[in-house]
């Protein structure tokens, strides 16, 4: 049973399906949709543009406190868990479908399965952590994307022989779509910009942001915002704006602080669209964890306005640098990359396209192993 419930599970799921279809034999899987994203563009295009199949079933949960969330993921899942009796249930990521998920079939006796583990940006106030912390603990076998995981798990007591590196089905999606990528032109004028502002002078950057950390707070927000203006006087950008940020940003009357000529403010954006956006993008500013790791594997700089991360090899061996809020942190990192004196980075072992192959083998041989219980 693969259970996706969040944007960006979506690109983790793709691959591993595709892998389970053509292993041989081939791994039956049952694709469960807990319904935590919900709007067409934090899901139905994702599962387009990603080749998803359509859930078998759909749990419909939606938005809520993080309590409510999860636990209405705990409440749905059970029934299903009960029906169909998987051999196992696999969960990616950290989002709260993760952990709920991972909570209801541990205590049924189905193994765990957590694709991406082991990551740690070691601050417990994102409700990320908490999720990938709880989730590692109950999990029956983890896969991880880099080496380092390991070293996290170990210090929280997980047995090394439940642990498999298998490298990044996130980027297994990237090679999957790459050639299918939308031009930032075209993605542009389907939102009525005109994409002249991109072709001049040093291209553009791409700005997401939504952590709560960054968007819930209004002088955060607004202070992010001002520097971006700031930012974008040197270089046009566009933002892929998150329904909590969009809202935030009504919410504390902030959208003066946005240039309409210079930042560009597009509702949440497909894969191949964010794709075609970022690989020609002279920076990418961001929060996300996902995005971390993609401009990475395109070789594209990325500032993410973080204090910490859980992927340090992007930061190590990427494209990733560190700025956090500080104004001139992001002003001076954005300089150093118009200067030409941008990381150039290295891609990660086994970022390679070939994650959810090894993930699907290791899993067919590890279930095979596993006794048959009553
Ligand atoms: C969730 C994940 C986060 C991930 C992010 C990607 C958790 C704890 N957080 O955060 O790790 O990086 O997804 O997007 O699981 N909303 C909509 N339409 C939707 C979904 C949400 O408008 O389809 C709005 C609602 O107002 C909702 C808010 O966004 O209250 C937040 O959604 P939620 O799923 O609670 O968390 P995210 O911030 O999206």
């Amino acid at each position: 049973m693969c259970i996706v419930g969040a944007r960006p599970n979506f690109m983790k799921m793709a691959p591993i399906l595709r892998a389970f279809a053509v292993h041989e034999p081939a791994i039956p899987a049952l694709l469960v949709h807990t319904g935590q994203h919900y709007d067409a563009s934090m899901s139905d295009q994702l599962f387009a543009d990603l080749r998803l199949p359509r859930p078998d079933l759909n749990l419909e949960v939606g938005s809520g406190s993080h309590a409510v969330q999860t636990a209405e993921v705990m409440k749905r899942i059970e029934p299903a868990i009960d029906e169909h009796e998987p051999s196992c249930v696999l969960v990616v990521g950290d989002v709260n479908s993760t952990l709920a998920c991972a909570l209801v079939a541990v205590k049924k006796g189905v193994p765990v399965v957590h694709v991406e583990a082991g990551l740690r940006s070691g601050d417990r106030r994102m409700p990320e952590e908490i999720n990938r912390v709880l989730t590692d603990q109950i999990s029956d076998r983890l896969y991880t994307t880099e080496r380092s995981a390991l070293a996290n798990l170990q210090r929280e007591g997980v047995d090394e022989a439940r642990v498999c590196f298998a490298g990044n089905v996130m980027i297994d999606s990237l090679h999957a779509a790459r050639a299918q990528a939308r031009s930032a032109a075209d993605t542009l004028r389907a939102h009525g910009h005109d994409p002249a502002l991109l072709q001049g002078g040093r291209g553009w950057g791409v700005v997401t942001m939504h952590r709560p950390s960054n968007v819930d707070d209004a002088d955060t927000l607004r202070l992010l915002l001002q520097t971006l203006r700031e930012v974008a006087q040197r270089l046009p950008l566009v933002f892929a704006l998150h329904p909590r940020t969009r809202a935030n940003i009504e919410r504390f009357g902030l959208a003066g602080f946005v240039d309409a000529q210079r930042m560009l403010l597009l509702p949440p954006q497909g894969y191949l669209e964010m794709l075609g956006l970022m690989a020609g993008a002279a920076v990418v500013l961001t929060d996300s964890g996902g995005l971390q790791e993609e401009t990475t594997a395109l070789g594209v700089p990325c500032l993410t306005l973080r204090e910490n991360t859980e992927r340090p090899i992007t930061v190590e061996q990427g494209t990733n640098t560190m700025v956090g809020r500080d104004a001139q942190a992001i002003l001076a990192g954005v300089a150093d990359i118009l200067a030409g004196r941008g990381k150039q980075g290295r891609v990660p072992e086994y970022w390679d396209g070939r994650a959810a192959t090894r993930i699907a083998a290791d899993l067919w041989r590890w279930l095979a192993e596993r006794p048959v219980t009553a």
